[in-house]
C-alpha cells in the first residue's frame, strides 16, 4: 500500500476500536481496487465526537464508519440523515459530500438483507423470530419489514425494549406484521416451530461467551433457517446446534462484510470486491490467526 500526500483517509470512530475488523476489511478492498486510500481506527470519547467529526471533514476524509457508543449521538451532527437510518435511530456511516454536507446512513439492514440473499434465503412472505431488541435488532427488524416479511416476532429479555421496537416498526409498516413476546424457553420453542427464519441479534454466544446458546434447550426443526449475527466465533454454538438439527445456517461475518460493501458504495460509488473483503475477514477470524 502506497501512502503519500494524495492519500485519502477513511476511518471508524468508536469508544474502543482496537478489536474492530473494519480497517482490515476496507484496506483489503482499497488495495485490491488500487485506490490511494487508507482506513484507520480512531478511539473518540463522546465529548470529542463533534470536534472529531468536523475535524475529519475539514481534513478531507473520504468518509467514516461510526460505532458504539456514537451511533445515536452523531445523528444530530449530520446535515441530513437517510430515512432508513432515521427509522432505525442510529447512523453507522458518514458521507462527506463535495458541497460540504455531512450525511448519515445506516448500512446494517442492507448488510442483513444481502447476507440472506446471497445464501438464497427469502424474506418476503416469511415468518421470522428475532432474538434481541437492541441496536443491532433495530437494523435487522426494520429491514425485514421493508423486505415484506409476513410476521416478525421479537423476543427480548427486557420487555420495554421489545415493546418500543414493536411499536416503532408497527407505526412504520403496520401493527399486524410485528409482535413481541418474552424471551423464555417455552415461548422460544413455540415460535421456533412456527418460524421460517430465526435471527439472533443478542450477544449470547459471542467470544468469550462461546459455550452459550440463546436457544438452549429449544428443539429446532430441519425446515428452519438460523442466522446468527455474532461473527466471533464464526460458527457459534447456536449455529452448530441448528446444523445438527438439519437446519440451514447463515454466519454473521456475511452481514459485517455486506454492510461494509454498502459503505464503500456510498463513499466511492463503486461495487467493492466483496469476496476479497470476506476472505481477509474469515482469515482473521480463524482461530490461531492473530490479527
Ligand atoms: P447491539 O447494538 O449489539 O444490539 P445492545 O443494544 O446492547 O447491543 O443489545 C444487546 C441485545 O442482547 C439486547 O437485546 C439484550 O437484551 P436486553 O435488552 O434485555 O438487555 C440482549 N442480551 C445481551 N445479553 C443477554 C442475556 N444474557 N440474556 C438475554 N438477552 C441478552
Amino acid at each position: 500500500m502506497k501512502i503519500d500526500n494524495r492519500t485519502i483517509l477513511y476511518g471508524v470512530f468508536g469508544g474502543t476500536v482496537e478489536h474492530s475488523l473494519s480497517p482490515l476489511i476496507h484496506n483489503a478492498s482499497f488495495e485490491s481496487l488500487g485506490f490511494n486510500c487508507v482506513y484507520l481506527g480512531f478511539g473518540v470519547p463522546p465529548e470529542k465526537l463533534r470536534q472529531a467529526l468536523f475535524g475529519a471533514q475539514a481534513l478531507g476524509f473520504g468518509g467514516l464508519s461510526i460505532t458504539i457508543p456514537h451511533k445515536a449521538a452523531v445523528m444530530e451532527m449530520c446535515d441530513e440523515v437517510d430515512p432508513a437510518a432515521k427509522m432505525i435511530g442510529a447512523v453507522n456511516t458518514i458521507e462527506f459530500t463535495a458541497d460540504g454536507k455531512i450525511i448519515g446512513y445506516n448500512t446494517d439492514g442492507i448488510g442483513v438483507a444481502r447476507a440472506l440473499k446471497e445464501c438464497g434465503v427469502m424474506i418476503k412472505g416469511r415468518k421470522v423470530m428475532v432474538l434481541g431488541a437492541g441496536g443491532a435488532a433495530r437494523g435487522v427488524v426494520f429491514q425485514l419489514a421493508k423486505e415484506g416479511a409476513k410476521k416478525i416476532t421479537i423476543l427480548n429479555r427486557t420487555i420495554a425494549r421489545a415493546e418500543n421496537l414493536t411499536a416503532d416498526v408497527g407505526r412504520a409498516f403496520g401493527n399486524d406484521i410485528v409482535e413481541w413476546a418474552p424471551f423464555k424457553p417455552e415461548v422460544a420453542q413455540k415460535n421456533a416451530q412456527e418460524s421460517d427464519l430465526i435471527i439472533n441479534t443478542t450477544s449470547i454466544g459471542m467470544y468469550p461467551d462461546v459455550d452459550r446458546n440463546p436457544l438452549e434447550g429449544v428443539t429446532l426443526s430441519d425446515d428452519v433457517t438460523v442466522f446468527d449475527i455474532v461473527y466471533n466465533p464464526m460458527r457459534t454454538k447456536l449455529l452448530n446446534e441448528a446444523e445438527r438439527a438439519g437446519a440451514d445456517t447463515v454466519t454473521g461475518d456475511l452481514m459485517l462484510v455486506y454492510q461494509a460493501v454498502e459503505q464503500e458504495r456510498i463513499w466511492l460509488g463503486i461495487e467493492p470486491p466483496a469476496g476479497t473483503m470476506l476472505d481477509v475477514m474469515r482469515n482473521a477470524l480463524t482461530p490461531g490467526n492473530n490479527t
